[in-house]
């Protein structure tokens, strides 16, 4: 792997511990970022106007609601600021900083002025000011998305949710699923098949994957929603949403019938079975179609991903230490 080519870098080269970068000098910048804003970009900005070097040092904070993104997330953010205009490193998350006399640096405080100063971390996460550089915006936007996967009994739904989950966990994302069979064997055990509770099914769902997304987590949901009613229900509730329609022809899906309830179901021994005695309708208003009649699980997976536009991410197994 080449340094250079690095979002989030560490100051020695693996392996021969040279200083990397040791003929510069930085001014260096800590702090959270949580998200990076317009009052950080200030900052920076007066210091690369100067012509200073910049480092920006990311804090490996707990993730808590105060700080919802990971260290990867916050090094992106930075990133699609400024390319390759600064460097990122991240630190453990420190609770001083310490120096005696003639440390060889200065240490100083930056007073910006008030509109710039007033500007919260806080109140961005909480929605109450939108100043974040477009960048940042539509990157958190992904990071608060719910995917929403619908399709037929055995069109695909759990098999393409978990290779997709490992796929953003690889990208710095936190992804979070919601499948079928966990949900209603637990969470909503309580209710059936009828419209009402398939709809109330969904609805209790789209709240929880509506409170995953606010903290930060990518939501993979991956359930029959068999009516274009319910899919726009869950739509509202959730908002950033993008739905998936997993296309495959009823008989392919049957002949599958991995846990055999296709057959229970012509048997007459589950009710309602969608695909057999209940109906699916033709989602109207799909952001990604995929057929997993044609198309094997990878081609999908990479279908949908190029889709919601995570091909920027990089791995961040890769490249970020780990505290
Ligand atoms: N392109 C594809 N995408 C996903 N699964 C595929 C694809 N092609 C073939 N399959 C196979 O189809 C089956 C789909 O089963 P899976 O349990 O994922 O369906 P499901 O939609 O979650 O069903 P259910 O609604 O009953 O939970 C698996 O055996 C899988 O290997
Ligand atoms: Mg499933």
């Amino acid at each position: 792997m080449v340094l250079a080519d690095c979002p989030v870098r560490d100051f020695y080269a693996k392996g021969d511990k040279k200083m990397y970068n040791a003929h510069k000098r930085f001014a260096l910048f800590i702090g959270r970022w949580q998200p990076f804003h317009e009052g950080h970009k200030y900052l920076i900005d007066e210091a690369l106007e100067k012509g200073e070097n910049v480092c920006i040092a990311v804090r490996s904070t707990e993730i808590s609601d105060k700080n919802p993104y990971t260290v990867e997330q916050r090094a992106e953010m930075i990133r699609r600021v400024y390319k390759d205009r600064v460097e990122i490193i991240a630190i453990p998350d420190i609770k001083s900083i310490n120096i005696g006399r003639k440390v060889g640096y200065d240490v100083n405080r930056i007073d910006p002025p008030e509109h710039i100063g007033k500007i919260s971390g806080t109140n961005v996460r909480a929605g109450k000011d939108t100043n974040v550089p477009s960048e940042v915006g539509e990157y958190i936007k992904t990071l608060h998305t719910t995917l929403w996967l619908t399709g037929l009994p055995c069109s695909g739904k759990t098999t393409l949710a978990k290779r997709l989950k490992e796929e953003l966990d690889n990208r710095g994302y936190k992804a979070v699923c919601l499948d079928g069979d966990d949900v209603r064997g637990q969470l909503n055990s309580d209710l059936g098949f009828s419209a009402e509770h398939r709809r109330e099914n969904l609805r209790r769902i789209a709240h929880v994957a509506k409170l995953f997304n606010r903290n930060g987590n990518f939501v993979i949901a991956s359930f029959v929603s068999p009516t274009n009613e319910y899919r726009n229900m869950v739509k509202g509730v959730i908002g950033n949403f993008k739905l998936v329609y997993l296309k495959c022809p009823a008989g392919i899906c049957e002949k599958r019938d991995v846990k055999g309830m296709y057959k229970k179901a012509r048997r007459g021994e589950i009710k309602e079975f969608t695909g057999v005695s209940a109906p699916f309708e033709e989602p109207e208003n799909a952001d990604i179609v995929v057929d997993t009649a044609a198309d094997g699980p990878e081609i999908c997976v990479r279908q949908i991903l190029e889709n919601i536009k995570t091909e920027r991410l990089v791995d961040s197994r890769e490249y970020v230490r780990k505290w």
